[in-house]
């Protein structure tokens, strides 16, 4: 029996019996095929970006279905007879690209790349959905789609281009058109039919009708219930241990991951069961078969539009997971996943308020129907027993008035999130009186979804009073109550008060019910995205300042290019995978793996005692010193590195570390230091250098006793954000010739990993070569921990002298990789009455972790963006912790972005207890040149320089924000239920230069080749790089060099081609390559220029560089920019206004509307500039609202897969996102006068969180209001980050309660 099926067109087909069922799609793909454009980066069905088309052929319908899949979850024997598409199956750069990489290219719409295809398959799905693909459906094409570079809008704008609906003028800004410019739907490259893509390959349809009989393998397809029983029965006869598992869509492990490293004797598929695929209405409701996937569900209840309420459980339906999981899983899954597992369901929840039933088929009661409610109430399902269909009553015939809503509150409002509780009501009701009622809740931390009886009984027979609506609340109040342990508890409770006040409080409202029976007070989509970017076009220094798109991004579309997982394995290629500590201080007293036996496919367990003779235990080396590579005898911090272990495949690798055992002892030790505060008590702190401390500005102690008011020792504590880059920690070594070694690594750092290596290696550094050609990004987090794991595998490769690589899991790179600092401020701030601030005094404690690594860093990037603000004076005294936690790394803006969120709660203290707007009081506080010039010394640079204040004006006017301010005012005194709120927020960011290399040859036929010391991580560093070599060869003013740029390659960072590389980080690395390769230019133009003056006329670039070639003029120039001696730092500068408004049942926060104005200088190419600041925004925008960073006790880090860790999705950014960039002109000093954009904009997301403390300052003045208490209220912080329980939290949990307990107090009064 063979498995047939077809990839990119190519006939695959494999015996049976050689698969492991449990192998996945992705997999095969990976590791068995050429097509690597599939990428991982979660493996549980959380990001997509290994999301592939999968077309199946019905040969009596002739018709080709065609959807998405998560190809980490879909099993490989799933997909027989089926065709898969992958993104370079759709065009490559062979056969040309297909139109959507040309637009995503176009649109500027990717970055590193490495979510491009799976965004592209995404895309082309919902075209192929859609007859008329519309601005709507643009808009949810991508959605449970993540990317962690863009910020999504202009993802958004590549597929809006394909809505038939769509303006082009509102397009955001692209290569296509110029706004302005009479700009036709036909300049967008348009799908040329020719090029179709065959989603389903002729010879694959002749192999269908082909029988299938796979009885006798462990993978088998019953086609029928009683062929499945059969095949039950005879397992469960002989069941000797034999371990089965029912097989429908497999997406439940991206769940319960372990379920993968468990070895079931027998696979049994049961999606070709014709009774369990059925949809059939009847006069009493439908019955859906439980393999019926929740796409097909969803299309066929929209489809029964007698139903009205089946409109909404599809509705519900479509914000399960994303798209491409919904179009494999099926109900029954889903069902089954609550039943025996307590799965958080949102199909449960609603299905059981619409009084679903369950027919179930088990071997020894035969067929039997039973509700939902037993269904879920009954012991967990054996592993014999079959969920065949599912059953929805019709409810529309009933006589009386039917209301039905359901609801969830979820971090991401389009789905992709699990719920914090989930609930759906049905009523019937009649002149505003319950007849009867059906309450379901679920997913708040429960077993199963239940119905609240008691409730429903209590208000059945009742018209529906505030008094009543309060009693049934606190009846309510008894039954929804988490198990002990779930997170977020006294929130999850208070969303079911809130929800069920919602769904009847339109009765209490309106005399009756709308007309069509349903409840007027509908859940408010969100509003669509809309967009406008102004840029500056500067083209004094043509190439340099034109928008090119960026270089190799259809080339990262289409899934070409190569990230250094996708080289192929050299021969003998083994893997490893970290067994890492989860004791924060212990000794290691050993290694062993779980019942003793080495898992399958083992080679070996690298340790520190694998570190050759001559060579050091280091993983890290940078200026602040040396961190070991493997613990030796004791472990500093939970998730450091204690062996590698290397296994014949990543997946052995990964099992087998999951299968280690180590063993700890404590006694006789210290207790770990776990706290900032314990290691101050302890004296355990890591020196700051003097040169690295900032410096203190003017006397504090004169500037406080000026001050009229004081704040004394007010608190913040800020947490930590994890990189979430789409490609995780990934290297390959290979030993080479002489006792040297290559060593293939996704790092920022090549320069330093190769020291690293050498040093572990006991080798000299001419012996070790580290390649790097791309990174599917970074932020800081491969600058210091990509180091560790190059390192392991050149110890593991050279100690078995065989390739080995490694490519970290999603949950092993969040809990060892770290994130951002956490830290303690502690401040006290003297301000006039006026809010002008006289002086600010600081202490802060910063958690570094185990070792110091770069944490340093961070006290004067938190005071150089603290600075912002003229504090009069201004003092610190920081502490840098040493604790036996995760040593943490440098993240996008490291300090920086803490620095800005200080200032801002400083500012917004001082406000509150003025009862002074904080707007107010940024402006008064804003530097006069004069000042700036105090704070930051020569970095202030010229007085024209300094753009700050009249950019606060100027964005001031442009997003209309005194305006808007008053609207805001009338919004939130007009409602109650949502309250808006809006900042406008300064920023000032230093950046300093760094010495980069370049080298820039001509080779004879013109072309150039350029090799730079900085990395693409997809920040755009080789499309200015190409630009810039453009410009400066083009001085030669020879026929052709206009464009130049065409024929520019820049290529790979190779160590021992190009030396000095230093690191790429500090947003700088772009300019500082750019500088180098000018200069490489300039010597090449020199060396040309004779030949060109001998010529005597005009004379074509092709023609010069061959006479030159005759000549042997030498035509490889390479230099080193070094950055002037004063000033290396110069500051950036940018302001941003955000209106956000917030939900007070669910706590939700909705971005209504960023404005940013952001001066980039004389922009290098404003289209990646543009990239920068919109993709930096909504990383920010993750750290102040969204991302939770959750450890336990001792430091494991809890939110450790994209379940937990909700990083911002395209439901999340600002619903009307607008970018202003500004050139702020020449500037001598600077790179062709341009600034950087890599960082700073990261922390303009603080004016959403200033905005949502505004919206929640009003919801807390309403509640005191309900609540009759006196003080204002308004002295309270907002955590970081402000996620839904949090701003619920201050908004009031019962605030439901609180209201109809006024509303009753003023009823009684009238
Ligand atoms: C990233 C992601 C996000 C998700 N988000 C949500 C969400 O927000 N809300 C929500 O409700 N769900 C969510 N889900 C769950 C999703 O709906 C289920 O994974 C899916 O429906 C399971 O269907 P499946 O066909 O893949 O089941 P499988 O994985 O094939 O099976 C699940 C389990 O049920 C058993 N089984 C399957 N079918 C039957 C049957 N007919 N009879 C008996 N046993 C059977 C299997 O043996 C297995 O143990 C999410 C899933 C993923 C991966
Ligand atoms: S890798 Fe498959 S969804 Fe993330
Ligand atoms: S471009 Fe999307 S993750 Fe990098």
């Amino acid at each position: 029996m063979s498995l047939v099926f077809a990839i990119n067109g190519q006939r695959f087909e494999l015996d049976l019996s050689s698969v492991d069922p449990s192998t996945t799609l992705l997999e095969f793909l990976r590791y068995e095929t050429p097509f690597k454009s599939v990428k991982l980066s979660c493996g549980e069905g959380g990001c997509g970006a290994c999301v592939v088309l999968l077309s199946k052929y019905d040969p009596v319908l002739q018709t080709v279905e065609d959807f998405t899949v998560s190809s980490c979850l879909t099993l490989l024997c799933s997909i027989n007879h089926c065709s898969i598409t992958t993104s370079e199956g759709l065009g490559n750069s062979r056969d040309g690209f297909h139109t959507i990489h040309d637009r995503f290219s176009g649109f500027h719409a990717s970055q590193c790349g490495f979510c491009t295809p799976g965004m592209s398959v995404s895309l082309y799905s919902a075209l192929l959905d859609f007859s008329e693909f519309t601005v709507l459906e643009a808009e949810k094409a991508v959605s449970g789609n993540l990317c962690r570079c863009t910020g999504y809008r202009p993802i958004v704008d590549a597929c809006k281009s394909f809505a038939a609906d769509v303006d082009i003028e509102d397009l955001g800004f692209n290569s296509f058109c110029k706004k302005g410019d009479s700009c036709k739907n036909n300049s967008l490259p348009r799908c040329d039919s020719e090029k179709r893509v065959c989603s389903f390959p002729e010879f694959l349809k002749d192999e269908i009708n082909k029988s299938v009989d796979s009885g006798m393998h462990r993978w088998c397809s019953p086609g029928s219930v009683e062929e499945l029983q059969r095949l039950l029965r005879t397992c469960k006869a002989n069941s000797d241990g034999l371990s089965i598992k029912l097989i429908a869509g497999n997406t439940s492990t991206g769940y319960y991951k372990d379920e993968r490293e468990r070895n079931y004797n027998k696979y049994v598929d049961i999606t070709r069961i014709p009774e369990m695929k059925v949809i059939r209405e009847n006069e009493n409701g439908v019955e859906i078969g439980a393999v019926v996937t929740i796409s097909k569900v969803i299309a066929a209840l929209k489809e029964i539009r007698v139903e009205k309420m089946f409109g909404k459980l599809a509705a519900h339906m479509e914000k399960i997971a994303a798209r491409f999981i919904r179009n494999f899983g099926s109900i029954g899954g889903n069902l089954v996943m609550a039943q025996r597992k307590q799965f958080p369901s949102d199909m449960a929840t609603i299905l059981l308020a619409a009084g679903a039933s369950v027919n179930i088929m088990s071997l020894s009661r035969g067929l039997e129907k039973v509700t939902l409610e037993q269904f879920l109430q009954g012991p967990p399902l054996e592993a014999y027993d079959l969920v065949v269909t599912i059953e929805i009553p019709f409810w529309h015939r009933q006589s009386s008035e039917l209301l039905f809503e359901t609801y969830r509150a979820a971090p991401r409002p389009n789905g992709s999130a699990l719920a914090y509780l989930n609930a759906a009501f049905l009523a019937r009701v009649k002149d505003r009186m319950v007849v009867n009622c059906r309450l379901a809740f679920g997913a708040y931390g429960t077993k199963h979804a239940i119905r609240c009886k008691e409730v429903e009984e209590f208000l059945s027979g009742k018209v529906i009073t505030d008094n009543v609506l309060s009693e049934a609340i606190t009846l309510l109040g008894k039954f929804v109550v988490p198990e002990e342990g779930t997170s977020n508890l006294a929130y999850r409770s208070s969303l079911a008060p809130g929800f069920l006040f919602k769904f009847f409080h339109s009765l209490i409202l309106a005399e009756k019910p709308s007309s069509n029976g349903f409840h007027l007070d509908q859940p408010k989509p969100l509003p669509m995205l809309s967009s406008s970017q102004h840029i500056p076009i500067n083209d004094e220094f043509f190439p340099v300042g034109e928008p090119v798109a960026k270089s190799g991004a259809s080339l990262q579309a289409s899934g070409e290019a190569v990230y250094v997982d996708d080289i192929p394995a050299p021969t003998n290629c083994l893997y490893g995978a970290f067994i890492y500590s989860t004791k924060p201080y212990a000794k290691v007293k050993g290694i062993c793996f779980k019942e003793n036996s080495v898992p399958d496919g083992v080679l070996a367990v690298i340790s520190y005692k694998d570190v050759p003779k001559g060579g050091q235990n280091i993983g890290m080396k940078f200026s602040f010193g040396p961190e070991p590579l493997f613990a030796e005898d004791f472990t500093l911090h939970v998730g450091q590195c204690i062996a590698l272990v290397v296994a014949d495949t990543q997946r052995h690798a990964d099992t087998a570390a999951n299968l280690a055992i180590v063993e700890y002892e404590t006694e006789d030790l210290e207790p770990p230091i776990l706290s900032v505060e314990d290691a101050v008590k302890n004296s355990s702190l890591f020196e700051i250098y003097p040169f690295l401390y900032p410096q203190q500005v003017g006397d504090t102690s004169k500037g406080m006793s000026e001050a009229d008011h004081r704040i004394l020792s007010s608190e913040i504590r800020l947490g930590s954000q994890y990189f979430f880059y789409m490609e995780t920690q990934t290297a390959l070594a290979v030993p080479d010739e002489d006792n040297s070694i290559v060593v293939y690594s996704s790092c920022q750092t090549p320069q330093y990993v190769h020291s690293v290596v050498a040093t572990c290696l006991g080798i000299p550094e001419n012996k070790v070569r580290i390649i790097t050609r791309r990174v599917g990004g970074g932020f800081g987090g491969k600058a210091v921990k990509a180091m560790p794991v190059a390192t392991a595998c050149a110890v593991a490769a050279n100690k078995l002298q065989r390739p080995v690589r490694t490519y970290v899991n999603r949950k092993t790179d969040m809990i060892m990789t770290g994130g951002r600092h956490p830290m303690k401020i502690t401040y006290s701030v003297g301000f006039k009455s006026t809010g002008k601030i006289t002086a600010l005094e600081l202490e802060i404690l910063i958690d570094a972790g185990a070792t110091v690594g770069l944490s340093m860093l961070i006290p004067s990037n938190i005071i150089g963006a603290l600075k912002k603000y003229n504090w009069g004076a201004l003092s610190f005294d920081f502490k840098l912790c040493k604790t036996n936690l995760l040593s943490k790394a440098i993240m996008r803006a490291p300090g920086d972005v803490q620095g800005t969120y200080i200032a801002e709660a400083i500012i917004e203290n001082v406000a509150s207890s003025l009862s002074l707007e904080a707007d107010t009081i940024r402006k008064i506080n804003l530097h006069t040149y004069e000042s700036l010039a105090l704070f930051y010394n020569r970095g202030a640079g010229e007085p024209h320089e300094y753009t700050l204040s009249s950019m606060w004006d100027k964005l001031g006017v442009s997003s209309k924000f005194e305006e808007r301010v008053s609207l805001v005012r009338e919004f939130n005194e007009s409602n109650i239920w949502r309250k808006r709120g809006i900042s406008r927020v300064p920023i000032i960011y230093p950046v300093s230069m760094f010495a980069t290399p370049g080298r820039v040859s001509v080779l004879s036929d013109g072309t150039v080749v350029v090799e730079v010391g900085g990395i693409e991580l997809g920040q755009g560093l080789w499309t200015k790089v190409k630009q810039m070599v453009g410009y400066a060869l083009g001085m030669l003013q020879c026929g052709g060099t206009e464009k130049l740029v065409d024929k520019i390659r820049v290529v790979q960072s190779d160590t021992l081609s190009m030396v000095q590389g230093n690191f790429t980080g500090g947003s700088t690395t772009s300019e500082g390559s750019c500088a180098a390769v000018r200069l490489c230019c300039e010597t090449l133009v020199k060396r040309l220029k004779p030949l060109m003056e001998k010529s005597g006329g005009p004379i074509s670039w092709n023609n010069l560089i061959s006479q030159a070639y005759a000549q042997s003029v030498n035509l490889s120039a390479s230099d080193l920019y070094t950055p002037e001696e004063t000033p290396t730092q110069y500051l950036n500068y940018g302001v941003a206004v955000s209106e956000v408004e917030i939900d007070l049942v669910t706590g939700q926060t909705t971005v209504l509307q960023t404005d940013i104005l952001y001066d980039s200088g004389k922009s290098l190419n404003p289209a990646v500039d543009l990239g920068q600041i919109e993709g930096a925004f909504v990383q920010g925008l993750g750290f102040f609202m969204l991302e939770e960073y959750i450890t336990d006790s001792e430091g494991l880090v809890l939110t450790d897969s994209t379940w937990t860790y909700k990083i911002p999705t395209v439901d999340t950014i600002p619903r009307q996102f607008n970018v202003e960039i500004l050139n702020s002109g020449r500037h001598e000093k600077r790179i062709l006068s341009s600034k950087a954009s890599g960082e700073p904009p990261l922390l303009l997301a603080a004016s959403v969180h200033c905005a949502t403390r505004e919206a929640v300052k009003e919801a807390r003045k309403q509640l005191r209001m309900w609540k009759g208490v006196n003080d204002s209220g308004l002295m309270f912080q907002l955590p970081v980050p402000a996620t839904m329980p949090v701003v619920k939290e201050l908004c009031g949990l019962d605030t439901v309660e609180s209201y109809l307990e006024w509303k009753s107090g003023v009823n009684s009064r009238l």
